[in-house]
């Protein structure tokens, strides 16, 4: 069954007070708020904020991620956090690959198998990220970027593990830029997204993939964005951080 939803990425930004504010006030809204069956919220904090917004809200109502993991398993790793370590604290999803930490990090797309294959060894569901820079999209490469990336960081993955991941499609020259995709332009890459699973895997677990848009996601394109028929909610950056906005995108699923 395919799951629509809602994910906040916080990237490096708010204190935990500050964050645990935000969820609280999140949580404070979801306790009223009738959500329908099959619909999730997600919010993705800095590490160092995790345990406290697991605390701070009814996990049934708002499910925690983490924002990456290390490809290691454990050990001499200096500043790097295990995929378990973040489960243990009741973490349920992590985003891999973001284009972040793609372009600042070293995040290769067989970094990303690596990590991925770290989240499924310990009960994590990735929110996978992929996306076109804005000179592969004017070049015309943006399927071939799209695909490649997406080849190579499940070339590992089997059909059983692939069913824990929520994929999720941003273009870069729309993150943190106020230029959204339009509804048609994010709608084409998702249904070719959902071919390319198709292909992969099957048409069912195709079918069943959750696949967010993420890039300037606010209260007002919201809806307009997720009512394409392959686009299944958002990964939210600068519009997380205030509760209303957040509030208002929550609603628009
Ligand atoms: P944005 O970020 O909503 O601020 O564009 C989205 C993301 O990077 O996940």
């Amino acid at each position: 069954m395919r799951k629509k939803i809602v994910a906040g990425n916080w990237k490096m930004n708010t204190l935990v007070s500050q964050g645990k504010a935000l969820a609280e006030e999140l949580n404070a809204f979801m306790k009223t708020y009738d959500m329908p069956e099959g619909k999730l919220v997600i919010i993705g904090t800095p590490f160092t904020h995790l345990s406290t917004c697991v605390e701070a809200v009814d996990t049934k109502k708002i499910h925690v991620a983490a924002q990456n993991c290390s490809q290691f398993e454990k050990g001499a790793y200096t500043g790097e956090v295990a995929a378990n370590m973040i489960k243990d604290l009741g973490v349920e999803y992590t985003i891999i690959g973001h284009s972040e930490r793609r372009q600042y990090f070293g995040d290769t797309d067989e970094v990303i198998a690596t990590k991925l294959a770290q989240c499924y060894a310990n009960g994590l569901s990735p929110i996978l990220c992929c996306g076109e820079k804005l000179e592969e999209r004017e070049a015309g490469k943006h399927f071939e970027v799209i695909e490649s990336q997406l080849r190579n960081a499940l070339k590992d993955v089997s059909a059983e593990n692939f069913k824990n991941t929520v994929v999720a499609y941003e273009p870069v020259w729309a993150i943190g830029t106020g230029k959204t995709a339009t509804p048609d332009q994010a709608e084409e890459i998702h249904a070719f997204i959902r071919g390319l699973i198709a292909k992969l895997y099957d048409a069912k677990i195709a079918d069943d993939t959750t696949i967010l848009y993420g890039g300037s996601v606010n209260a007002g394109n919201a809806a307009n964005l997720f009512a394409q028929p392959d686009i299944d909610g958002g990964l939210v950056g600068g519009a997380s951080l205030k509760a209303n906005d957040f509030i208002s995108i929550i609603k628009a699923i």
